[in-house]
């Protein structure tokens, strides 16, 4: 492992165009279209989709990797219930063949389960293992869980070594800077699940106390980078290009995630990526049905219309549509006359849908690979 002391990292001058990792220092512009690689799959921007509970459906993967996402990721699945065979967490299995490179994220506590659970991702199709130890929510770190393996790092370590040790993919881990308010536990235990098996580590650095609120703190992201020698990628408040640009930068990160922005704003990607995109209504109202139209395959009618009510007013909002609209939708009784009524409010969206669904891969193969085929059903 390549250690480097604070203060011996040697900073380029601003007259010198020198390039570290991807980078050109001389004029601070980092080209998020540079491909990379975790172990040996390449990822073909620096831009990642991150993985969020109760939003990352298969839906809004595809679509990130449309708008520009080099890699995209399952939201967190349990182990104990892949283990168990429990079929809505099988479910979370299912790959499209326009998802690659896309990673699946499992979360647990057993070093065990998490390496059969593991070897099930593997058999899906992912071409990364994700381990979550950034989870703060409680109902997970109670098991020993999610942030909690971040104060075990035995714990962690026996986790990471498991998985590596039953798989052939690459291993990603992700995790925030630590429990408590302050703490550097990231720094600590980075440099340790890399020794144990890790090929990139993600940083969220906040801490687990703080959930979402305050600012992540790059800096932390900038000496994880000094002390490992697998590609960091940096989490948190990545809001637009200007904000990509300074994190990859002044970080040494090989790559930005970008979460919460992305939620009903693809746009949001492919303005990092560099293109103007402020998105026209129909634009909006198209991506929006074709969201619906792929959740309601995927989660079937029933569980998609509840899933899907946040969802309007992220694509609605941010001044595209009047606020009552977004009220009128929640209130209708299915979603087909959800549909129609979007339809009728942005009349040119139905040829852009069009044109969406033309260019899009289609078919039973593409979009449902379930797994519970493999595995004999839950
Ligand atoms: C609704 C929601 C669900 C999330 N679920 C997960 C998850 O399943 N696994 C994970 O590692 N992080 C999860 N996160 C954290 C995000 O991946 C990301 O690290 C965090 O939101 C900070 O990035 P952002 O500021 O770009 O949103 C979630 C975040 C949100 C807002």
């Amino acid at each position: 492992m390549r250690r480097r002391e604070a203060g011996m990292v040697p900073m380029p001058s601003a007259n010198v165009k020198r390039r570290i990792r991807g980078y050109d220092w001389a004029v601070m512009q980092v080209d998020l279209r540079e491909s990379w690689r975790i172990g040996d799959v390449e990822i073909p921007s620096r831009l990642v989709l991150a993985p969020m509970a109760g939003v990352s459906v298969q839906a809004f993967r595809r679509q990130g990797r449309r708008f520009g996402a080099g890699l995209v990721c399952s939201e967190m699945v349990s182990c104990a219930g892949l283990s168990h065979q429990n079929e809505r967490t099988l479910g979370y299995l299912r790959i499209a063949a326009d998802e690659h490179p896309l990673a699946v994220q499992i979360f647990g506590a057993e070093p065990a389960v998490m390496a059969e659970a593991a070897r099930m991702v593997e058999d899906a199709g992912a071409d990364i293992v994700d381990i979550n130890f950034g989870c703060p929510v409680r109902k997970v770190t109670k098991t020993g869980a999610g942030a909690h393996c971040l104060e075990e790092p035995a714990r962690a370590c026996a986790i990471v070594e498991a998985v590596a040790n039953a798989i052939s993919l690459p291993l990603s881990v992700k995790m925030r800077r630590g429990l408590a308010n302050g703490s550097r536990t990231c720094l600590d235990i980075g440099p340790q699940l890399v020794e144990a098996g890790a090929a990139s580590l993600t940083l969220h650095p906040r801490s687990a106390k703080q959930m979402y609120t305050g600012e992540a703190d790059h800096s932390l992201t900038a000496e994880l980078v000094e002390l490992v020698d697998v590609p960091v990628i940096a989490s948190g408040d990545i809001t637009s290009r200007a904000r990509a640009q300074t994190v990859l930068a002044t970080t040494g990160a090989a790559a930005v995630m970008v979460g919460r922005a992305a939620q009903g704003n693809p746009w949001a990607l492919s303005q990092i990526m560099g293109e103007e995109a402020e998105p026209s209504r129909e634009e909006v109202v198209a991506e929006l049905a074709l969201f619906m139209r792929e959740t309601i395959r995927e989660l079937g009618e029933h569980r998609a219309t509840g899933f899907l009510k946040k969802f309007y007013g992220w694509y609605l909002g941010r001044g595209r549509f009047p606020k009552p609209f977004k009220q009128e939708l929640v209130q209708l009784q299915t979603l087909d006359e959800v549909e129609q009524r979007l339809l009728a409010a942005a009349p040119g969206a139905r040829f852009v849908l069009e044109r969406l669904e033309d260019e899009l891969p289609q078919g039973d193969e593409v979009l449902l690979d379930l797994p519970i085929s493999i595995y004999g059903g839950g």
